[in-house]
C-alpha cells in the first residue's frame, strides 16, 4: 500500500488529495486532467438549486397561455428538471467509466427542495459520493440562527433518508456554535464534512459606482480558519474531515494532516499553477515524512488537534493572546 494511502467517506483514496468542486471538475477532460496530475479523487462542479428551479419557472412563464392544464404544467416542470439532471447524471456516468479514482457528486443546497429526488440516481449511475454544498445568506432579518439551523440540519436529514450514499457536506464557518453543529451532523450519520467553502463576496468598483463580482481565487494564507477547526473537532467526532480553502502547497497540506483531516480539496492553486502543483504537493509531503522518520499517516495524522496535544489552549485564545502582545 502507498505511503499516502488514506480514506475518506469510506473510500480508500491513493493520497490526500481531491480537487475540489469548481471549473477544474466540470466536464469529462478536465477531470481526466486531474486524475493525470495525480488526484486522488474529484468533486464534480455543482448542480445548483437555483439554476433548477430558475429553469422551471422560465418554461412556466414562456408557456402562459399555452398551458391550460395542471398536468400540462407539471410535465414542463419535469421535463426541464431531467434536462439539468440528465446533462449532470451523464457527466458522473462518463467521469465514473473513463476515470479509475472516485468520483464524488455535488449539489449546492439551500432549502428542501426537488434536489432531495435526485440523490439516488446519482447513485444509480456511479457516483461514490455525494457533497452537499450548503449555501445559504441568513440576511434574513425574521429568520433566528435558530430557526436557519433547524432548516439546515432537518435538511441534510433528508437527504440522508433518501441514500446510503457516502454523504458529506461542504459548509462556510459563519455558523453561531459550529462544534454543535457539527456534533449534530456526526450525529444524524454524515460521513464527511468539508471545511470551509468559500463563498462568493460581491465587490464594488469605485469608479462605476457599481457593484462587481470580486477574486474568487483564494490565496496562500487563507488556510488558516481552515487549520483551526480542523484541529478544534477532528479528534472528538466520527465523521472525517476534509480541509479546504487556502491550501496551495505541501507545507500546508502537512499542516492539515498533522491537525486531523483525513484528506483536503484544492482548486485555487490548480488554477493558479496547472496540475503539476498535484506531484509538487505530494513530494513535499513524502519529502518531509522521510525526514520525521513518519512511515504512514497512522503514525503523525491529528499529532497536534485539539484533544491530544498538552496545551490546548493553543489552539484557543493563547496563541492570539501572544500575537497580540508580540512587538512589531
Ligand atoms: C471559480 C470557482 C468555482 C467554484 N464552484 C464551486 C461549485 O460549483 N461548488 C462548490 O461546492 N464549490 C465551488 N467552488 C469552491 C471550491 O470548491 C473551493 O471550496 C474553494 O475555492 C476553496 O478552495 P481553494 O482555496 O483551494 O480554491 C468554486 C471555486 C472557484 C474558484
Amino acid at each position: 500500500m502507498s505511503r499516502t494511502a488514506t480514506t475518506y467517506l469510506g473510500l480508500n483514496l491513493k493520497n490526500p488529495i481531491i480537487i475540489g468542486s469548481s471549473p477544474l471538475t466540470a466536464s469529462l477532460d478536465k477531470l481526466k486532467r486531474c486524475e493525470d496530475g495525480g488526484a486522488a479523487a474529484v468533486v464534480l462542479k455543482s448542480i445548483f438549486e437555483e439554476q433548477i428551479e430558475h429553469d422551471v419557472a422560465t418554461s412556466l412563464k414562456q408557456s402562459e397561455g399555452y398551458v391550460p392544464h395542471v398536468d400540462s404544467s407539471d410535465f414542463l416542470t419535469e421535463s426541464s428538471r431531467n434536462f439539468h439532471l440528465d446533462t449532470y447524471l451523464s457527466l458522473v456516468e462518463e467521469a465514473k467509466e473513463a476515470l479509475s479514482i472516485p468520483v464524488v457528486a455535488s449539489i449546492n443546497c439551500r432549502t428542501e427542495g426537488a434536489w432531495l429526488d435526485y440523490i439516488e440516481r446519482l447513485a444509480e449511475v456511479g457516483a461514490d459520493a455525494l457533497e452537499l454544498n450548503y449555501n445559504i445568506l441568513p440576511s434574513d432579518f425574521k429568520k433566528s440562527s435558530q430557526t436557519l439551523e433547524g432548516e439546515f440540519l432537518h435538511l441534510v436529514g433528508e437527504a440522508r433518508k433518501r441514500s446510503k450514499l457516502p454523504l458529506s457536506i461542504k459548509i462556510g464557518p459563519q455558523f453561531t456554535a459550529l462544534a454543535n453543529i457539527v456534533k449534530q451532523l456526526d450525529e444524524v450519520g454524515v460521513e464527511g464534512l468539508v471545511l470551509f467553502n468559500r463563498f462568493y463576496q460581491p465587490d464594488v468598483d469605485i469608479e462605476k459606482v457599481a457593484t462587481r463580482a470580486s477574486i474568487m481565487l483564494s490565496g496562500a494564507h487563507d488556510y488558516t480558519l481552515a487549520l483551526q477547526w480542523t484541529a478544534l473537532l477532528s479528534a472528538y467526532i466520527n465523521l472525517d474531515i476534509c480541509a479546504s480553502t487556502g491550501i496551495h502547497s505541501g507545507k500546508t497540506l502537512i499542516k492539515m494532516l498533522l491537525s486531523g483531516a483525513k484528506a483536503v480539496q484544492i482548486c485555487s492553486v490548480v488554477m493558479q499553477k496547472g496540475d503539476k502543483v498535484i506531484k509538487e504537493m505530494l513530494d513535499n509531503l513524502i519529502d518531509w515524512m522521510d525526514q520525521h522518520g513518519y512511515n504512514d499517516f497512522v503514525d503523525f495524522r491529528g499529532k497536534l488537534a485539539h484533544k491530544r496535544i498538552e496545551d490546548p489552549s493553543q489552539w484557543e485564545r493563547s496563541q492570539y493572546m501572544q500575537s497580540l502582545n508580540r512587538e512589531f
